[in-house]
């Protein structure tokens, strides 16, 4: 078992020749990104999708966990501002990272980083009703389940359903005071400075 320690960043142009390791055939790629992305992804698909985070009200926002100088994490929100639905997307944890309890600790940073923008009050996502290690994730971390999209994609000779969640920012905001893991780092100066910029790293609120 890994440390969970992850760095949470902005997903940047030097990580794309790491992530385009992690799928080996259409159906990864398709469980990760949805019908969208071509097999195989490369530099110009991801490319094309940073020019997408840019501006002040971007259309998208594309997120990386880093542990020990490696990528070992993305997802991804299509953002409708005037609407204030975020859609997670192109979530993953690198296929050497996974097993180790990396999505959940990930995942909610991410949450926190749609609802600390006070336009958006949802935030959904699709997940194909395979997908246990996602699911799992997903209702850890207090999305509900809407209901399921029946035949949502072709993947080569199949089709596969997708299970679609949401969790609002009133669901948010009761989740998160209820699994509330704010620490209280005593001592001023510079140990209390070390303790706490090492526990923000790890994903503990310090505010
Ligand atoms: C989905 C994904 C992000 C989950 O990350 P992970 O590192 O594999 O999962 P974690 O180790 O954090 O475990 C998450 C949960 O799934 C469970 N789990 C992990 N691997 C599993 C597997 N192969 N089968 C069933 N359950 C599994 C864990 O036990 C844990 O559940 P628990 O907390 O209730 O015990 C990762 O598997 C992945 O990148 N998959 C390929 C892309 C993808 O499917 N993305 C999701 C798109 S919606």
């Amino acid at each position: 078992m890994g440390s969970a320690v992850v760095e949470f960043r902005a997903f940047c142009h030097a990580d794309i020749p790491h992530l385009l390791t992690w799928f080996q055939t259409p159906a990864e790629l398709t469980q990760w990104g949805g019908p969208k992305r071509r097999f195989p992804i490369d530099e110009p698909q991801m490319t094309a999708l940073l020019a997408e985070t840019v501006g002040t009200r971007p259309g998208r926002r594309i997120w990386a966990g880093e542990r020990r100088g490696s990528l070992v994490a993305i997802a991804s929100a299509v953002l409708d501002w005037d609407q204030g639905i975020a859609l997670l997307t192109m979530v993953g944890v690198a296929p050497s990272a996974r097993g180790q309890g990396l999505a959940a600790p990930f995942i909610r940073q991410v949450v926190q980083a749609v609802f600390h923008e006070p336009a958006f009050e949802r935030l959904e996502l699709n997940v194909y009703t395979f997908n246990t290690a996602a699911i799992r994730t997903y209702d850890a971390l207090g999305f509900v389940r809407e209901g399921i999209r029946r035949s949502m994609v072709r993947v080569g000779d199949e089709r596969w359903d997708a299970a679609h969640y949401a969790m609002l920012r009133s669901e948010y905001l009761q989740h998160h005071a209820m699994n509330d893991d704010r620490i209280l780092v005593w001592g001023a100066g510079a140990i209390g400075g070390t303790v706490g910029a090492f526990l923000k790293r790890a994903g503990h609120d310090m505010t």
